[in-house]
């Protein structure tokens, strides 16, 4: 069973050592771009309202077919078109020789019927010339073998031959197109760290090595933070420090960490190489990157870019509604801004053939992702590819070019979200409920992940779900996030502690707010180290207890034992069981059996005006739901529609005075709920009855 799983998880290093040229990631310079100036650079998104489009392939399609494709395109409502994505060697057959003249005429084309183009930039597939001439800028696997170049995404970062020409092509495409009007935006390469996520190339090797010399300064301050005394890895020379290749035992954790945080920072100053190009000739163009994948901490990574896009293909799952919920939950979080770069259209699949969208689906999948915030909707693809790996991703036409049923839910939709486009654009989820999604705590359980049935990404997933269904809306944040804007805040898996999180956790329960920390958290220090402190390390005083011993319940945990709450309720373990001694707080729950029986493993603390819980096991979907009602009851938070069915989402958008509620029916089922009086049903273009009746896959949105 192929699974596409969404990746559900630190900033650029600034310092220099004598003679290491600086590499990109220490010159940022548009490091917050967007939050400082949220308008520059998204001048093409503000336009009129919600950018719509579909992903077209010219370079694919017989020219006799661009015209009706763009009458077509334009017939169905749509404003924009993403394009070149994967053109290299058209753009560039030779090095250094360009030829743009297939785009330039699509683009007029697409033109003609007021149709505007997102570029994308090719770099994620090189031309055979670059490959065959330079075989060091492939990407080389954990074995030390470099990757077949006959399929994508077969780059290593870090290679200069590779960054060098990538910045050839990217230049010349912007100056290229410098001054025509039909151009409105960028996506930069595409998926990065899609297909593989890491890289052990010699220019991998160099660069992580300059790296950590940035980091650590000296040897000794490398020796000393990453505890090399143990094992005898004490390094005498930089050039003994390796990436980590497979060995025979197990490697040293904050290598595996730093690991990480490098590749995260090679992917974000490979996109910065080219983002500095975009922004010195077409400054008023938005700037954006696909999709949401392993070791990159997107916090950080679309801090320079002015709408982060997601790509969304539901399908990948049985039952969407909470799993891509979720995912646009974080993509959100991200830099404040999303949109939907890929959106599935029809059935999908490469070498395996996912199950087709029921009718409907389609559509309500683009609403549920407008409703989490999404500020533009690009479906996948405008015609299916005829030839190559993806002759099975369906497209809104057949290769055939028949316009089918796909085509008219198209259209319909298309319609809608132009009705809707100008009240919603600007608009945004104001949410009390908050989730901590930690790059670097998800990086080290990715290396010391206890048992298989941790999975962090579910975790944040459960939260959702449990808020979801109460009705509320919730966000995703980064650990740099203000958390005074939330009155309940969630903190799974914080194992990495540090005095600026400490204190914004601190401050955050002193104002009065609930923090709700999962087990075996504040345990170590940012270079992944143990420390001398007793567990939780900086925060026993704000929670009020210590952890006294744990136990790591091995797979299937859930019946091993349970967390029996003061009301009754018995919530089932989830792998971790932190046994714990309160020294100010409350017991509100203790362990249900075994050997622990009776001994704290739920407290509470009062702070200053607000809440510390420590919750002594990892979270599953029962306690998510038990924490989200009971602590979102405390604080009296109003769902934004009561007595709906789960199966029913709402989401509110807030823009001044006006909430925009999206209500959206993910059953087969027809559903009837109640909203009350007072609402005018935008897609309708009238006043909405207090009752709604929904038909399967329907939705609404509703302005008040
Ligand atoms: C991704 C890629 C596209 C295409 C689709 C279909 O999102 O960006 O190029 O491969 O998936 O799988």
């Amino acid at each position: 069973m192929i699974t596409r799983r969404r990746f559900l998880a630190d900033g650029a290093v600034v310092a220099t050592a004598a003679g290491v040229k600086l590499p990109v990631w220490a010159r940022v310079k548009n490091v917050a771009r967007a939050a400082a100036n949220p308008t520059a650079g998204s001048a093409g998104l503000v336009e009129h309202g919600l950018l719509l489009g579909v992903d077209y392939y010219p370079d694919q399609t017989p020219e006799s077919l661009w015209s009706e494709d763009a009458r077509m395109i334009a017939e169905a409502g749509l404003t924009n078109v993403r394009v070149a994505e994967f053109a290299w060697s058209l753009m560039e057959p030779r090095e250094d020789s360009y030829d743009f003249t297939l785009f330039d005429s699509a683009i007029a084309v697409l033109a003609k019927h007021g149709i505007k183009v997102i570029l994308g930039t090719p770099t994620a597939t090189p031309p055979k010339w670059l490959t065959h001439k330079y075989p060091e800028v492939l990407r080389v696997g954990p074995d030390g073998r470099p990757d077949n170049d006959q399929t994508r995404r077969h780059y290593c970062y870090n290679s200069p031959k590779y960054r060098r020409l990538s910045k050839g092509i990217v230049e010349a495409m912007v100056i290229h197109y410098k001054d025509n009007p039909n151009v409105v935006g960028w996506q930069i390469d595409n998926e990065f760290n899609c297909e593989t996520h890491e890289c052990f190339s010699n220019s991998c090797r160099r660069v992580f090595r300059d790296w950590l010399v940035h980091k650590y300064q000296s040897l000794d301050g490398l020796n000393t933070r990453w505890g090399t005394q143990f094992w005898s890895q004490r390094y005498a020379a930089w050039d003994q420090v390796d990436l980590p290749f497979p060995a025979p035992s197990f490697h040293n954790p904050a290598l595996m960490l730093d690991f990480k945080r490098f590749t995260s920072d090679s992917v974000a100053s490979f996109k910065d190489d080219q983002v500095e190009i975009i922004r010195k000739y077409r400054p008023n163009d938005f700037i954006t990157h696909n999709g949401v994948f392993k070791n990159i901490d997107y916090y950080n990574f679309a801090r320079n870019l002015d709408i982060y896009s997601y790509d969304n293909y539901p399908t990948f799952s049985d039952a969407p509604q909470y799993g891509t919920g979720a995912a646009f939950t974080m993509t959100r979080g991200f830099n404040g801004r999303m949109m939907i770069m890929e959106e599935q259209t029809g059935p999908g699949g490469q070498t395996y053939l996912l199950r087709s969208p029921r009718p409907g689906e389609m559509n309500l999948w683009a609403f549920q992702a407008i409703a989490h915030g999404a500020d533009g909707m690009i479906h996948f693809r405008w015609r299916t590819a005829r030839t190559g790996a993806e002759e099975y991703w369906s497209g809104v036409l057949d290769q055939d070019n028949i316009p089918r049923t796909r085509f008219q839910e198209f259209k319909k939709e298309g319609t809608e979200i132009n009705k809707i486009g100008p009240e919603i654009l600007g608009s945004r989820i104001d949410s009390d409920i908050a989730v901590i999604k930690d790059y670097d705590d998800e990086w080290v359980f990715d290396h010391q992940y206890f048992t298989r049935e941790v999975n962090i990404g579910a975790e944040y997933a459960y939260l959702f779900q449990a808020a979801s269904e109460l009705k509320y809306n919730i966000d995703i944040v980064s650990p740099n996030a203000d958390f005074s804007r939330y009155k309940v805040v969630f903190g799974p898996h914080l194992i990495l502690m540090d005095p600026t999180l400490a204190k914004k956790i601190r401050g955050f329960v002193e104002q009065g707010g609930i923090f709700i920390v999962g087990a075996h958290s504040a345990v170590k220090n940012r270079d992944n180290a143990m420390t001398d402190q007793v567990i939780p390390i900086t925060l026993t005083d704000l929670f009020g207890t210590e952890v006294d011993s744990f136990n790591c319940y091995q797979a299937p945990s859930r019946d091993k034992n349970g967390l029996k709450f003061e009301d009754g309720s018995v919530l089932p373990v989830n792998v971790f069981a932190d046994l714990l001694k309160p020294t100010t707080a409350k017991v509100i729950a203790t362990w249900d059996r075994d050997y622990m029986k009776g001994i704290a493993a739920v407290t509470e603390n009062q702070a200053g005006k607000g809440k510390a819980v420590y919750y002594g096991s990892f979270f599953n979907l029962e306690s998510a739901r038990y924490l989200v009602q009971r602590f979102a009851g405390e604080k009296n938070l109003q769902p934004i529609f009561t007595n709906f069915p789960k199966e029913v989402e709402v989401t509110k958008r807030t823009k001044g005075n006006n909430n925009y509620y999206f209500i959206l029916n993910h059953s087969n089922q027809s559903v009837t709920v109640n909203v009350g009086s007072g609402f005018y049903d935008l897609i309708e273009g009238k006043d909405a009855s207090t009752t709604l009746e929904l038909r399967p896959f329907e939705y609404k949105v509703l302005k008040r």
